[in-house]
């Protein structure tokens, strides 16, 4: 028996889930007071609120001019599914996914929209060989797989002169993750990630060589109307300006701008990555001394800062998935991590969320009980057995 005792602190938020994630710090809902609820969001005072969530975005995350930057229905996978039916097609695809996301990605490229694609995969932990990549086919990825914490390094794969366009799910890097635009076509994010916003309401940022593949290239197949970003052959211009396609929630814009504020006040882009390598620091440093759980990202250089995926190792463990599960339930009932357990459909483990909106003394704090929750988990299945 190891009876190690339960730490003295407890994190102060033990929300660590990894989408919706936590709040701002200090969020209350009287910081939305300011919603125009009950106005229609085609009103002045609506439009302006979409306009400033937009000019907002731009700001933040430093996107280029020329570069559009729309709020579109469903969350990401909204923002993702608009972009693929929109834009793929004109030439071959490459469909990457290392995790269960791009996955799913892939699946709707192949299955549903049925067009000519190569597939590149790589297991759990894993990046795949961006180097080897045919850039001049429409190349659809994922920057940071949520699932797996392994996120691209850097765009240096990605070559600046390019036939195909990059399409980009950015939902768990966005604003905790350097993004180069350059080297981007198509990005997308929802609110409810890094920012912790709410769902519903998905970002999508279109380059240039976007926007003229739009103007220039018209599907084989149906658009449904909250797919569509052109009229009459032309980009659709007032989406691009908070004329939404379909009516948004000026509650969660509200939400939106409220976070927005404060990721200014935290020193913007470069404070909210900060923050975000400072909470991931603190996990990797913990596995780092401890020889019985480690990052499920193999190479350091790809290990995400805001869905930081862990994986038991100690040889005694007899059931992982059981094991892993057991811990989270631990952790749970002792009130410091909530919804830390791995993606279902991701190896057994655990998933701390390191994004800008969790503070490092709440990841500090949630340590020693992970390492406690260890091994009391291994004391009862040594008894059990
Ligand atoms: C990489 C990635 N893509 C897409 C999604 C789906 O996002 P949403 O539910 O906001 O549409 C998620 C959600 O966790 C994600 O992590």
């Amino acid at each position: 028996m190891t009876n190690i005792e339960r730490p003295a602190v407890r994190p102060a938020d033990p929300r660590f889930s990894s989408g919706p994630c936590t709040k701002i710090p200090g969020f209350s809902l009287d910081m939305l007071n300011d919603a125009p609820l009950g106005r229609s969001h085609r009103a002045s005072v609506g439009k302006s609120k979409l306009k400033a969530a937009i000019d907002g975005t731009r700001e933040l995350l430093q996107i280029p001019e020329g570069y559009r930057v729309g709020i579109v229905p469903a969350s990401d996978t909204g923002a993702v599914e608009m972009a693929m039916w929109s834009l793929l097609g004109e030439r071959k695809a490459t469909m990457v996914a290392w995790e269960s996301f791009g996955a799913g990605w892939v699946t709707d490229c192949v299955k549903q929209l049925k067009i000519d694609a190569d597939v590149v995969e790589a297991d759990y932990g894993q990046l795949p060989d961006m180097t080897a990549i045919d850039w001049n086919t429409d190349v659809v990825f994922t920057w940071n797989g949520t699932t797996s914490g392994v996120r691209m390094p850097n765009g240096d794969a990605i070559p600046e002169t390019r036939e195909g366009l990059t399409i980009c799910d950015a939902t768990s890097a966005a604003f905790a993750q350097d993004l180069p635009w350059d080297k981007l076509d198509v990005v997308t994010f929802s609110w409810q990630k890094v920012l912790g916003g709410e769902a519903a309401h998905g970002v999508i940022v279109l380059s240039p060589r976007a926007i003229d593949r739009l103007e220039s290239y018209t599907p084989a197949w149906p658009l449904p109307k909250i797919f569509r970003l052109t009229k009459g052959g032309k980009l659709n211009e007032g989406i691009f300006k908070g004329e939404t396609i379909n009516t948004p929630s000026m509650l969660c814009v509200e939400d939106y701008l409220v976070a927005l504020d404060w990721a200014r006040s935290v020193g913007g882009l470069t404070g909210l990555m900060q923050r975000a390598d400072a909470n991931a620091q603190a996990v990797w440093d913990f596995c780092e001394s401890r020889d019985w759980i480690a990052n499920l990202a193999e190479d350091p250089a790809t290990r995400s800062n805001t869905s930081v995926c862990l994986k038991f190792t100690d040889g005694r463990i007899a059931d992982a998935s059981a094991f892993a599960k057991a811990v989270q339930k631990r952790l749970e009932a002792e009130g410091v991590a909530l919804d830390v357990g791995a993606y279902r459909d991701a190896p057994a483990g655990l998933r701390i969320w390191c994004g800008g909106t969790v503070e490092t003394a709440d990841v500090e704090a949630l340590m020693p009980w992970v390492e406690w929750a260890f091994h009391a988990e291994l004391d009862a299945q040594a008894q059990a057995a």
